[in-house]
This record gives C-alpha cells, sequence and structure tokens, in this order.
C-alpha cells in the first residue's frame, strides 16, 4: 500500500463545513471594513527576519522562540511572518506613505513555534486592521466599536473588552524603572524565564500564567500609575467615547501585550467561556513610534488582529452543523436519457439564474430511488422530477423535502403561475378572488421566492420542447 502522509504538527487543514465559519468571518469582516472605511491590503507570507526582532522585538517569546526561520539560497534568513503588523508597516512606508494617512484590513495566515494545544497553532488566520497617521483617541474608539459591531452581529455578544494604556515614550522609562525595582525586589519568587524577562521585557513578566509569578504581577506597580498628563488624557477621551456609544468594556490596569511595539492604549477581546486558557480573541493596540523606527516619517498608529480559529470555536457552539452545510433548494431528478439530456441544461440556467441547484450530473442512468436518497443526504430543500410523463404533458412535480408536500400541476397550473410576478403573488394572496393555481401552491411560493423562479425558468425549458 502507499504511503499516507500526515498534516506537520501544529498545522491544520480547514476542512468544510468548519471552512464555512472561516468565509462567515471573513465576509462579515469585509463588509464591516468597506462601512469603515479601511481597505485591503494583500501581503507577502515570507519577510525579512530583522523587520520582526526590530518591530516586535528581540526579548519576546515570538521573535526569542517561535518564529519559523527560512534561510534563503544566498544564506539570508526569511521568516513566516508571526504577524502582520511589521508586514503592514514597512509596505506602507515603501509604498502608501506619501498618500498621507491609511486604514488598512488584511487576512490571511500568520505562523509561530508555538506549543499546540485548542486555540494556539503553529499556522493561524488573522483578520486584522491598522489605521497608521491617526493619533487622536476616536480612532481608537473606531476599532474598538467595529469589533463590537462584529461579535454582535455574529451573536456573540458575551465577549469581553479590556482595555489599557501603556504610556508613551516620555513616561514609560519611569514606569519600567518602577516595575523594574519592584520585581527586583521580589526576584527570587519570579520563574526563570521572568528572571531573564526582567533585564529584556520587565512588562512580560505581568503577564506570566506561572502562579507564583501571577501572584507576584498582583502587587506590581501599574502603568496607569505613571501615565503623563497627554496618555491620561488621551485614555480618558477613549473611555468617553466608549461611553458615549454605551459600550461596555473594562479596564485592565495589569494588561499588557507580548509584542514590543505598543505605546498607549492596548485591548483585547476576551471570551468568557468556550476558549480555555487562549481566551483572547482580539488583540490590539497603538504603536505610535514604529512607522518612523521603520525609516519612514512619524506617524502614530493603532490596530488589531482577530484569531480566526479561536473566533470559529466560539461560533461552533453558536451555530448548528446543519446551519452551515446549507443543501441546494433545487435538486433535479431524471429518469431516461431525454430526462437526463433536459436536467442537465435546466440545471446550468438555474445556477446562472443565481439558484444553488444540484443533480446526480455523473450518472445518466442512476434509479429515481437513489437520486432521492442523494437529494436527501445533501439535504436538498425541494427535488424536481423529471420524468417521461412530464417532459410530454409539461407538468410540474415537485417535491418539498421538509414538509414533505408535493406541488403537482397540470400545464394551464403551471403556465398561470409562472406568468406572474411574486409581488402579484404576494398581493394577490391577502386578497379572496381567483386563485392562479391554488392556494397553497401559492402561499409556498410567497414564502420562497427562489422557488417561483425555478418554476419559471422549467416552464420556459418546458415549452423550447418539440410538442
Ligand atoms: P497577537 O495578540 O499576537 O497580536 O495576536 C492576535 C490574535 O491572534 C490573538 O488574540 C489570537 O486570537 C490570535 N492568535 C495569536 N497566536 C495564535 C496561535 N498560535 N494560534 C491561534 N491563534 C493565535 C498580534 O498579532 C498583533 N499584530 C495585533 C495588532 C495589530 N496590534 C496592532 N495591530
Amino acid at each position: 500500500m502507499s504511503k499516507k502522509y500526515q498534516v506537520v504538527k501544529g498545522f491544520r487543514d480547514i476542512l468544510p463545513p468548519e471552512s464555512k465559519l472561516f468565509w462567515l468571518a471573513e465576509k462579515l469582516a469585509r463588509d464591516l471594513f468597506a462601512r469603515f472605511g479601511y481597505q485591503e491590503i494583500l501581503l507577502p507570507v515570507l519577510e525579512s527576519y530583522d523587520l520582526f526582532a526590530c518591530s516586535i522585538g528581540t526579548g519576546t517569546d515570538i521573535v526569542e522562540k517561535e518564529m519559523f526561520i527560512v534561510p534563503d539560497k544566498k544564506g539570508q534568513n526569511l521568516v513566516l511572518r508571526p504577524e502582520a503588523t511589521a508586514s503592514v508597516v514597512r509596505a506602507y512606508v515603501e509604498g502608501l506613505a506619501s498618500q498621507g494617512p491609511a486604514k488598512l484590513f488584511y487576512f490571511g495566515p500568520m505562523f509561530r513555534y508555538e506549543r499546540p494545544q485548542k486555540g494556539r497553532y503553529r499556522q493561524f488566520w488573522q483578520i486584522g486592521a491598522e489605521a497608521i497617521g491617526y493619533g487622536g483617541p476616536g480612532v481608537d474608539a473606531e476599532l474598538i466599536l467595529l469589533l463590537d459591531l462584529y461579535f454582535k452581529d455574529l451573536g456573540l455578544a458575551e465577549i469581553q473588552i479590556r482595555i489599557n494604556n501603556l504610556g508613551c515614550k516620555i513616561c514609560r522609562p519611569s514606569y519600567r524603572e518602577a516595575l523594574v525595582k519592584y520585581l527586583t525586589d521580589n526576584e527570587a519568587g519570579l520563574c526563570e524565564d521572568c528572571r531573564r524577562r526582567l533585564s529584556t521585557n520587565p512588562l512580560r513578566v505581568l503577564d506570566c500564567k506561572n502562579e507564583a509569578c501571577k501572584t507576584i504581577a498582583q502587587s506590581a506597580p501599574c502603568p496607569g500609575e505613571f501615565l503623563c498628563v497627554d496618555c491620561a488624557s488621551h485614555f480618558e477621551g477613549l473611555q468617553r467615547l466608549l461611553n458615549l456609544q454605551k459600550v461596555s468594556f473594562q479596564v485592565d490596569p495589569r494588561l499588557v501585550r507580548g509584542l514590543d511595539y505598543y505605546t498607549r492604549t492596548v485591548f483585547e477581546f476576551q471570551a468568557q467561556t468556550g476558549l480555555g486558557a487562549q481566551n483572547a480573541v482580539v488583540g490590539g493596540g497603538r504603536y505610535d513610534g514604529l512607522v518612523e523606527e521603520m525609516g519612514g516619517n512619524p506617524a502614530p498608529a493603532i490596530g488589531f488582529a482577530l484569531g480566526v480559529e479561536r473566533l470559529a470555536l466560539l461560533l461552533e457552539q453558536k451555530i448548528s452543523r446543519s446551519e452551515l452545510v446549507a443543501g441546494p433548494e433545487v435538486f433535479l431528478i431524471f429518469s431516461g436519457e431525454e430526462a437526463y439530456r433536459f436536467a442537465f441544461q435546466l440545471l446550468f440556467l438555474l445556477r446562472a439564474s443565481g439558484l444553488y441547484a444540484e443533480m446526480a450530473i455523473d450518472e445518466p442512468s442512476r434509479s429515481l430511488r437513489s437520486q432521492l436518497k442523494f437529494s436527501d443526504r445533501i439535504k436538498s430543500k425541494s427535488a424536481l422530477i423529471i420524468g417521461e410523463d412530464e417532459l410530454k404533458n409539461k407538468l410540474l412535480n415537485l417535491k418539498l423535502m421538509e414538509s414533505g408536500k408535493e406541488l403537482k400541476l397540470e400545464y394551464q397550473g403551471l403556465k398561470n403561475l409562472a406568468n406572474i410576478d411574486w409581488e402579484e403573488l404576494k398581493s394577490h394572496l391577502q386578497t379572496p378572488g381567483f386563485a392562479y393555481a391554488g392556494r397553497e401552491y401559492e402561499q409556498t411560493l410567497v414564502q420562497n421566492r427562489d422557488l417561483l423562479k425555478l418554476l419559471k425558468i422549467y416552464f420556459n425549458e418546458l415549452n423550447k420542447l418539440e410538442a
């Protein structure tokens, strides 16, 4: 037997129907981004090693341990991007900065060599947005409101918004100094990683999952106690705007983020249940110094990234499998060679008109029973039976799968219905009088507009047949 291959550890195939959740997430994001004035940026997956070392920071977990490094043929180190903010800033400085501020979004896979677990993978998808050239708290609020709307539209209203302000290059040094002093006084109780972080990235100690470090972190000084006047007023401005929109959020004075570029506002959207330890669905914040650090003219900026796998885990609990696997509007069931040819032509006309239609296209001699079974299995909403009699006498024989109802019409009844439009049929239903083909038929067709469309196309095709 030939060898079977397996997906690489930490990587996943996103199979249907889960892929439909990704599609839903992307579709809604695109719709919202357009309404909020964000334009799409398509970025390469490979970038230079230095891009991330300089932006995310050499002392961070991502740069220290988690990058997938790909040496190229000249010995230069490229990396599979672990995130996209640095790439967006690089692309902005390279190609967009001359046009002024930019509001951008992206969708794509990121790569981090982390220990895989639920909600944490080595390749994962992010939907992200970055607003470059915007300094005031208005755009911070805009991004948080966009996400709030996004989660509400997806029926995930119970996600908690946490915000904090990490200060800027003016006030951060005094905070860092106080933090390092406190942590040095408590160094003996810290884990090995945090003792190292003390000199490289002390803020990360506040984010450590080790119980002893957590206890020490609880009494550590917070950035909020050291904010300069400008940072404090920026943070108040953001909270005022969020309150104006009646968005509920929590100020979390201990919220820090795992990347070095952040200044001022940082935020996370956290799920209260369903994700276990990896409960941050979105992470974001300001990075007012990064554009300049990466060779551009100074430009404040802010953005976020949403983890699509984590979102899909939450959506799975809300959306049933049957809702995800929507069957065709109609399944064409043929009997005999002529009916197969007729159905084959009708199939593409229906699809071209916008309907989701299916048939057993690869098996012209498949039995009626097995076609009906197949139609049931793929959850077709209706089955149009096309046999000798239907073609010869131009009849309608439509089975509605959910109710089990059958719509059977002679030529005249079919013609009556095929010649009226949906609005007319709807208004007709409210007034007593002439029936086109019977109340029950009309009610069904008013409830499902696509069925009337199907019936019209079918009738047209029947009429093209030679008598
Ligand atoms: P991040 O917090 O590293 O921020 O990632 C953002 C989100 O990506 C997380 O909240 C999580 O949902 C998802 N995520 C991260 N790592 C993994 C993983 N290993 N497996 C599955 N999902 C994961 C950033 O990436 C920043 N670039 C966000 C940002 C944009 N800040 C400003 N602009």
